[in-house]
């Protein structure tokens, strides 16, 4: 799947760059010959100019005069008024039919290129205004193309060795982009299969025993409810367990695709806090776990109450499970500075260094809780700390393996644009 994408990346960089390069390059090669003519059109211009001014024009037709011979690819050629050839300086340069063909195909006062003897030349044509010979008619001056031609070939197999060089360097550069670029999506994508992998496998266990345990039911048509109540007791068991590990998937799915939605009030944290702890205390009890409490009063928080209530049911349910009797748990709130500051600490089993910084991960579960076959799908955390970033806080988690946990938090205490949203000050 990569490859493709891969490869459809390094064509489609390839094919920009080499539109780019094709367009720059005409421009360039368009530009150089426009330059090339405009210059040898200056110089016919220019000699033009020259012959005009002459005093005696028929000086001109001195082989040694420095006009003519200074530069061995412009020729002159002189016509009367019938249109026979007089002269051509340097002499002999052209035969008769080549140089009529010079006047044949040229308008007066006007550059063209001519092809002759399988060779191009600009030639200009003018009447003779000049006195001093009124035998000569017009004059024609011929300029040899080759050198142009050769310059403008040679920068078309450059600009063609140059773009080729550049179309095999962008499919190299390309390769090692794309490469790059792929890298956050594998891994996102990966991430996404072990979800769905993960979360097929957590699925898998409460169904099994559910259609096992529904099987068991069939065998005894004859057996009261009373009688199977050991076995419905699992099915349900199992189903809610289900039904909690769905709602969690549900969850974590609709955060990744930002389909969940904060809906933010002030909350009265202290009652809140009491109300969800107040819950506990029934199970703590029959677990011999005592909770301690210092609750600030009055203590507001700006969020959504139902993600907070259960950010604390989240962690409140880890610091019961994870303690053994007789053991304590400790919950904190106050105002910090500008932050509402919470902590839930517990005498439990701690995590191990090794285990601590991956408990925020999905499906993630400390050795220790799998082998004493605590329930839980190791979806608590993670969904914790999506809650915690959708209100701009900040979670930390203190453990000493066999000591206790501590989870702090840290929220902040106005309402914040979504600008400010991250960080809160130091825990
Ligand atoms: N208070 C705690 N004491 C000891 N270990 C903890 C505590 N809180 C979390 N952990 C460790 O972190 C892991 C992840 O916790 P999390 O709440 O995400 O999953 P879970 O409690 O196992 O399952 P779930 O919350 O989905 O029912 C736990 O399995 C446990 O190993
Ligand atoms: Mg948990």
């Amino acid at each position: 799947m990569f490859n493709n994408t891969r490869r459809r990346l390094v064509i489609l960089n390839a094919a920009v760059f080499l539109l780019l390069l094709s367009v720059l390059s005409s421009l360039l090669y368009v530009h150089m010959r426009y330059r090339l003519f405009h210059d040898t059109d200056e110089i016919l211009k220019q000699a033009e100019h020259r012959i005009q001014s002459f005093h005696n024009i028929s000086e001109l037709l001195r082989s040694d005069h420095p006009d003519t011979q200074q530069d061995e690819r412009t020729t002159y050629l002189f016509w009367n008024a019938q249109g026979q050839l007089l002269e051509q300086v340097p002499k002999q340069s052209f035969s008769l039919g080549t140089a009529n063909q010079f006047r044949d195909h040229t308008d007066a006062l006007t550059v063209r290129t001519v092809t002759a003897d399988k060779h191009s030349y600009r030639v200009l044509r003018f009447p003779n205004q000049n006195q001093s010979s009124a035998a000569i008619a017009s004059i024609g001056i011929v300029r040899n193309l080759e050198d142009v031609k050769g310059t403008l070939h040679s920068l078309m197999w450059d600009i063609a060795a140059g773009i080729i060089a550049g179309v095999v360097i962008s499919i190299f550069a390309g390769l090692f982009l794309a490469e790059r670029a792929l890298i956050p999506i594998r891994r996102s994508w990966e991430k996404q299969q072990r979800f769905v992998a993960d979360a097929s496998h957590e699925l898998r266990t409460p169904t099994a025993i559910i259609q096992a345990q529904t099987e068991l039911l069939f065998r005894h048509p004859a057996h009261s409810i009373e009688q199977e109540s050991p076995n419905i007791a699992v099915i349900l068991k199992e189903s809610k367990r289900m039904g909690k590990l769905v709602d969690d998937l549900l969850t974590l799915a609709r955060s990744d695709s930002n389909q969940l939605q904060i809906h933010s009030s002030t909350i009265a944290l202290d009652s809140l806090l009491s109300e969800v702890i107040d819950q506990f205390r029934l199970l703590a009890h029959t677990k011999e776990i005592e909770i301690r409490t210092d609750l600030h009063s009055p203590l507001s928080l700006w969020g959504d109450e139902g993600r907070i209530r259960q950010l604390l049911i989240i962690l409140l349910d880890n610091a019961l499970k994870f303690t053994p009797s007789s053991g304590r748990i400790e919950v904190t709130s106050r105002y910090q500075s500008n932050s509402v500051y919470i902590r839930i600490s517990d005498s439990g089993c701690g995590i191990t260094e090794d285990e601590l910084p991956h408990i925020f991960e999905r499906f993630y579960r400390g050795d220790k809780v799998r082998s004493r076959t605590q329930a839980g799908t190791g979806l608590g955390l993670s969904i914790a700390q999506w809650i915690v970033d959708a209100h701009g806080g900040i979670i930390r988690v203190n453990s000493k393996e066999n000591k206790g946990t501590k989870v702090e938090l840290l929220f902040p205490r106005k309402q914040r644009g979504p600008a400010e949203t991250s960080g809160v000050g130091r825990l």
